[in-house]
């Protein structure tokens, strides 16, 4: 595992997206892995920069994301699908048709799950995997359990978790309650992992996950396994490691 120290969030966010277009220049028919939450928003305003300056080609990219809330529409605001669009693909010349969440649309949690392994099967995996870092461990919307989840699946989110959205919601009520979700073994098998963290709220959970035992308690540990691993954090972040 590769930690970089960063400044502060944009110097952050300027580093990370350094890497992740370093993998489209490198590899312009690439798989990129994406994450939704605060953490990434800067990240990808730099790609679009990079775009907008001719750095970038996004037009061979396919994306999968880790995540989509279930029973909320594309046009929800608050939908993944719609960050996406309002964050990265309405900004760059990726081809919509390639860009792929889990259908958060679909009730049948069988389903919407079954269909999003397929994509991800028919992409052949991501080359490079976008992650952030929840308080309590989780990446992507894998919450601390007994085991951990191979493949995509259904699940209901923590308190922690619907707590911790609750800010881009106007109720604790219209928060979902579940969520579609790629499994760690999914993200496990990326060819590389980009971890990005910001801020002396996940201090504590940067310590125990990248230094403290690996356990499906603290999902994002099990990316010690992970032979390509970098974790792009701010000063505030690593505070409580050397
Ligand atoms: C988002 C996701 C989540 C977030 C995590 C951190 O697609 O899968 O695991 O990465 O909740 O969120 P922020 O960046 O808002 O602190």
């Amino acid at each position: 595992m590769k930690i970089i120290r960063a400044k502060d969030y944009n110097d952050m966010s300027r580093k990370a997206a350094n890497i992740i277009s370093a993998q489209v220049i490198m590899k312009p028919d690439c798989v990129l892995g994406l994450a939704t939450g605060s953490t990434p928003i800067g990240a990808y305003a730099e790609l679009v920069s990079q775009y907008e300056r001719g750095d970038l080609d996004f037009s061979q990219v396919t994306t999968i994301n880790l995540d989509e809330y279930k029973g909320l529409t594309k046009e929800n605001d608050q939908s993944y699908f719609y960050f996406m669009n309002e964050h990265l693909f309405s900004k760059v010349n990726v081809n919509k048709e390639r860009t792929f969440l889990p259908d958060g649309t679909e009730p049948d949690s069988a389903k919407a799950c079954g269909d999003y392994n397929q994509i991800i099967a028919d992409v052949g995996g991501a080359d490079l995997q976008l992650l952030g870092l929840g308080h309590n461990g989780h990446i992507g919307f894998n919450e601390p359990a007994d085991s951990f989840a191979p493949k995509t699946h259904c699940v209901d989110l923590t308190e922690s978790t619907i707590k911790a959205n609750q800010r881009f919601f106007a109720s604790i009520d219209e928060v979902p309650k579940q969520a579609y979700t790629m499994g760690v073994g999914t993200i496990m098998k990326a060819k590389r992992i980009l971890v990005v963290v910001s801020g002396a709220d996940k201090a504590q959970i940067v310590k125990d996950a990248f230094f403290g035992p690996i356990t499906p308690r603290v999902p994002a540990s099990v990316l010690q396994l992970h032979r390509n691993v970098t974790v792009v954090a701010d000063e505030a972040a690593l505070s409580l490691v050397k």
